[in-house]
């Protein structure tokens, strides 16, 4: 048994569009650490969101081998591929996902059920109140404003306490002082729980904290480094 959180060989995506196959990843090798807080880099198109979708097993590989958790995520069938997607992975993406009809508790709360039986809802205010927004659990997402659904986002995302975080430019469109409200809230989820994080940010106040920057060009890693 490995303790490393991910292990990644010959990752390489081709998506299909009629005759053309669109190169997306091409022969990427990674080793991640449990509790590793890491920010991928790279111009636009450069393979980083196809990079998230296939850890978190939203999309399928065309060859290679993505372990997480000592687990071959890649050979699952769909039902055991679902159970991974909700117990093991919290999402954050740019665009906040959430579900217009259920107030902030209430989204959270779902995400918290895929995990534990008991306590959901005071799970979902709990981790409310850690980003802030205790206040507003009674509130729809059209009556917060952006860095507001942004941490209910992250409040759902970490409320299933799971091993790995992965996050799609998280603090996109906010204002510095949200951002760094989102940044402490992740750090701390890292130190205390050794959540691995896996974020693709061109906010540099996230990168300054990253134990590993990895820089993706036309679909393959072409350097890393330690920190900025
Ligand atoms: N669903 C899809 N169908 C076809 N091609 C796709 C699809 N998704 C991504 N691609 C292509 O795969 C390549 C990598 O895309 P990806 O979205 O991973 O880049 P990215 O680094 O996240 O870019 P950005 O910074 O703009 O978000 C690009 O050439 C893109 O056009
Ligand atoms: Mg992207």
């Amino acid at each position: 048994m490995s303790k490393s959180m991910i292990q990644i060989a010959g990752l390489t995506k081709f998506y299909e569009q009629g005759e053309v196959a669109i190169p997306a990843l091409n022969g990427i090798d990674l080793i991640i650490e449990k509790g590793q807080f890491i920010v991928i880099l790279g111009p636009s198109g450069s393979g980083k969101t196809t990079l998230l979708n296939l850890v978190g097993g939203i999309d399928y590989k065309t060859e290679g081998s993505i372990i997480v958790n000592n687990q071959e995520i890649t050979c699952l069938r769909e039902k055991e591929l679902t159970e991974y997607r909700k117990r093991e992975i919290g999402f954050i993406f740019q665009f906040y996902n959430l579900i217009p009809t259920l107030t902030a508790s209430e989204n959270v709360e779902i995400a918290a059920r895929l995990k534990f039986s008991q306590n959901a809802r005071n799970k979902a205010l709990a981790m409310l109140a850690e980003v802030g927004l205790a206040e507003k659990a009674h509130k729809f997402p059209s009556q917060l404003s952006g860095g507001e659904q942004q941490r209910v986002a992250i409040a759902r995302a970490l409320v299933k306490e799971p091993d790995l975080i992965l996050a799609d430019e998280p603090t996109g469109n906010l204002d510095s002082v949200t951002s760094d409200k989102i940044l402490s809230v992740m750090v701390k989820a890292c130190k205390e729980r050794s959540t691995t994080f896996l974020i693709v940010t061109h906010n540099r106040s996230i990168s300054k904290l990253a134990d590993k920057i990895i820089y993706l060009k036309d679909g393959k890693i072409f350097g890393t480094s330690d920190s900025e």
